[in-house]
């Protein structure tokens, strides 16, 4: 299995290019299940987890075509893929290919839409929490879905084979069940309006797809999304925003090991609160032309209290990262986790470098340190991986990550970013 080795200590100066958004591509590929004809989609980043739900979707019968790069196109710029769902000869999507991320459970709502029935596996991916699946088989039943599970199967069927449009309130944010039903929605008959819905980014990347195949959508950035079904929809075009989380992670290295990183493509806008927290910290976050540009200059970090919420609150997927930064604040921080209940799995990796950190409940404490120091440690999940990343880039001497295929799932050439920016940070195969 590859390691990641880094010799921390070196300052990051120079661009890192931000790839565009996993979580984003994810469902905007999905949704070309939606229409027989082809979907392309522009800056898709190059991860795992785009191999992988490509997989799925070939054994629904999609075809995928990879283009190569083209004439202006940037050396490390995102693939263009077309998705082709022409005929759909599998409604089924199985445990194999389903376990391996949780993402590819959404499915549900193109299949149940348009061929009138899906047998997907409940889902797995990272373990950060019981992540049930309640919301979306609630809200496809208010869309008139028969739902019954069968040996580790969600069964759904519509009957007459089309969903009806109907209210569908949230008991609270969810960013995968909003994507599942604005997107059964979009072909269902009659209007849909989904209460609470999430306003995260990429749901509106995804509802702006949808529009621009023929879907009805309003409301597309609040909470209230309202959806006219249509009978049909059709192919497009469409890019994948840049990734906000990557955008915040490579913002929180620089803040880490100081240093002056301009992170090309980033959009602020779509996290400003981590940039706000980033602020507080003593980092200085510049908006340019071409990206943000992130900077600190010899001064310390200054500890802040931050808890996670729905956007456009700070990010869930940050808070490992802005713990591994605390641990080198000046004072104590307290982050508290709002939207998984098992989020903490890197509190263990990080006091492997020295950190002091307490966990209560939703809580962490932590107590900044002078130092860290380089360890061994072992990647749990996606965010968690990049956190110890992080905290290597900071502590002396040799940190080993161990057990990286989570990283590879979500950031694009992650090594090869940091070390043009003078990281001395490099994969070890095997
Ligand atoms: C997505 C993101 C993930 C991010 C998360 C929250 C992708 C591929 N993943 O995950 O990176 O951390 O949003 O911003 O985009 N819940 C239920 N029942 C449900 C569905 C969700 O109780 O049926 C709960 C979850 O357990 C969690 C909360 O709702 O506590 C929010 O989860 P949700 O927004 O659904 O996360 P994902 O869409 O899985």
């Amino acid at each position: 299995m590859d390691r990641i080795r880094i010799v921390g200590g070196n300052a990051l100066n120079g661009e890192i290019e931000i790839s565009g958004a996993k979580n984003a591509a994810l469902p905007l590929m999905i949704a070309a299940l939606l229409t027989d004809e082809p979907v392309t989609l522009l800056n898709v980043p190059r991860l795992a987890d785009v191999k992988q739900l490509e997989r799925i979707l070939e054994n629904h019968g999609v075809d995928i075509a990879v283009h190569g790069r083209r004439r202006g196109d940037r050396e490390m710029g995102g693939q263009r893929l077309t998705i082709t769902a022409g005929d759909i000869v599998d409604t089924t999507a199985p445990y194999e290919l389903v376990a391996k991320m949780r993402a590819s459970f959404w499915v549900i709502g193109p299949l149940l839409a348009r061929e009138g029935q899906a047998r997907v596996s409940l889902p797995g991916g990272c373990a950060i929490g019981t992540r049930p699946v309640d919301f979306y088989l609630e809200g496809l039943r208010a869309l008139g879905a028969q739902i019954d599970i069968d040996g580790g199967y969600v069964v759904a069927a519509a009957p007459g084979g089309r969903l009806k449009g109907a209210t569908v309130a949230f008991p609270r944010v969810s960013v995968g069940a909003t994507h599942v039903v604005m997107m059964a929605a979009s072909l269902a008959d009659g209007t849909t309006v989904i209460e609470n819905a999430a306003r995260e980014p990429e749901v509106g990347n995804l509802a702006d797809c949808l529009v621009s195949m023929g879907a009805k959508i309003s409301g597309i950035g609040t909470d209230r999304l309202v959806i006219e079904g249509v009978e049909r929809l059709h192919g497009t075009s469409h890019e994948v925003l840049p990734d906000r989380i990557e955008t915040g992670t490579y913002a929180m290295a620089a803040a880490m090991t100081g240093g002056d990183v301009l992170l090309r493509g980033a959009r602020g806008d779509l996290l400003q609160a981590a940039l706000d927290s980033l602020g507080e910290v003593g980092v200085t976050v510049s908006h340019e032309t071409e990206g943000l540009r992130i900077k600190r200059n010899g001064n310390g970090l200054t500890a802040i209290d931050v808890e996670t919420q729905p956007f456009p609150g700070f990010p869930t997927d940050l808070q490992a990262q802005f713990m591994a930064l605390m641990t080198r604040a000046n004072g104590t921080s307290a982050i508290k986790e709002t939207i998984f209940e098992n989020r903490f799995m890197h509190v263990a990796e990080l006091a492997r470098f020295g950190a002091d950190i307490h966990v209560d409940g939703q809580t962490a404490t932590v107590r900044g340190v002078p130092e860290l120091k380089g360890a061994q440690v072992m990647a749990t999940d996606l965010r968690a991986s990049v956190s110890l990343v992080i905290a290597g880039l900071a502590a002396r001497g040799e940190t080993v990550v161990n057990r990286i295929y989570h990283l590879d799932r979500g950031f694009e050439r992650l090594e090869d970013k940091l070390s043009r920016c003078g990281a001395e940070i490099e994969r070890v195969t095997g």
